[in-house]
């Protein structure tokens, strides 16, 4: 006898209820959990490990960087899913645009590409600052802004922002090894941050693909806690981090 496998009534609610408010990526959601084009703007350690998740649930995916010849080896062990390509390209592709670059480059992208993010109805920053890194005048002016959350807003005006997967990172792991190695037999929250009600939908549908369970902090203000080094950071059950949520201020 065939058996057909439906999806489970609550899993066919969040799809619809998706659906119903998302606008440009709805259709592609509702037809189905895997359908959504995924784009990211840097594929190194943090941004090969996301996409490379995505590509292995059935996303499409197109990881994007400077070099994008530089991305081959990363595009054959994510699977025929995905592919590589200019940042441009990648832009034009994704109906949901992961940012993953080093803070600096943030503005520059800001600049050349804010018209077109600004039309997605999700852009995921991933993105942190960092003086060791960045500088210490770009880390004072990002602290001036409020934190990460709002200053990535302000370099991206218009776009739909959810802050995610920023500080899986402790005791001298990184984040993006707990991606690809998540501790077995353990739900992992992620803590995300945003203001746009609809963006925070679909980032909560997308994520619940994966091994990570996310959950929302607060709005953007909130995107300083998300930062390696901060109360929030290290791997935490969704339980945990929604005690620690709390207690922010
Ligand atoms: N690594 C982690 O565990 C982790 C965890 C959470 C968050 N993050 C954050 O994620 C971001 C990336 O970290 P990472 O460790 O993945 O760094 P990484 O390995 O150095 O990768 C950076 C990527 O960004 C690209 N890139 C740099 N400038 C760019 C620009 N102007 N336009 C387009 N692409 C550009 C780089 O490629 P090209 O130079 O070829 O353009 C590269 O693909 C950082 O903000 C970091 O704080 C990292």
């Amino acid at each position: 006898m065939t058996q057909i496998f439906w999806p489970s009534r609550r899993r066919m609610l969040d799809v619809l209820a998706a659906a119903l408010i998302l606008g440009p990526a709805s259709k592609a959601l509702a037809q189905g959990p895997s359908t959504l084009k995924i784009a990211t703007i840097g594929a190194g350690n943090e941004g090969g490990a996301l996409g490379t998740i995505f590509a292995k649930l059935g996303h499409p995916v197109m990881f994007s960087s400077r070099h994008p010849e530089q991305l081959k080896d990363l595009v054959a062990a994510a699977g025929p899913n995905a592919r590589a390509g200019s940042v441009a390209d990648a832009v034009a592709f994704g109906d949901i645009v992961f940012l993953v670059v080093p803070y600096s480059a943030v503005e520059q992208i800001g600049r050349d590409y804010g018209k077109a993010l600004a039309t997605k109805p999700l852009v995921v920053d991933v993105s942190n600052p960092s003086a060791a890194r960045d500088g210490d005048a770009l880390a004072k002016w990002v602290d001036e802004q409020g934190g990460a959350g709002l200053a990535t807003a302000k370099l991206l005006p218009g776009a739909h922002i959810v802050r995610a997967f920023n500080n899986f990172g402790h005791n001298g792991i990184h984040g993006a090894e707990v991606l690809t190695n998540p501790p077995p037999g353990q739900t992992v929250g992620v803590p995300i941050a945003g203001d746009d009600a609809k963006a925070i939908t679909l980032a909560t549908q997308l994520f619940k693909q994966t091994r990570f369970e996310p959950v929302l902090i607060g709005g953007l203000a909130k995107g300083k806690y998300l930062v390696p080094g901060s109360v929030i950071s290290g791997v935490h059950t969704p339980d945990e981090l929604r005690k620690i949520a709390a207690s922010l201020d």
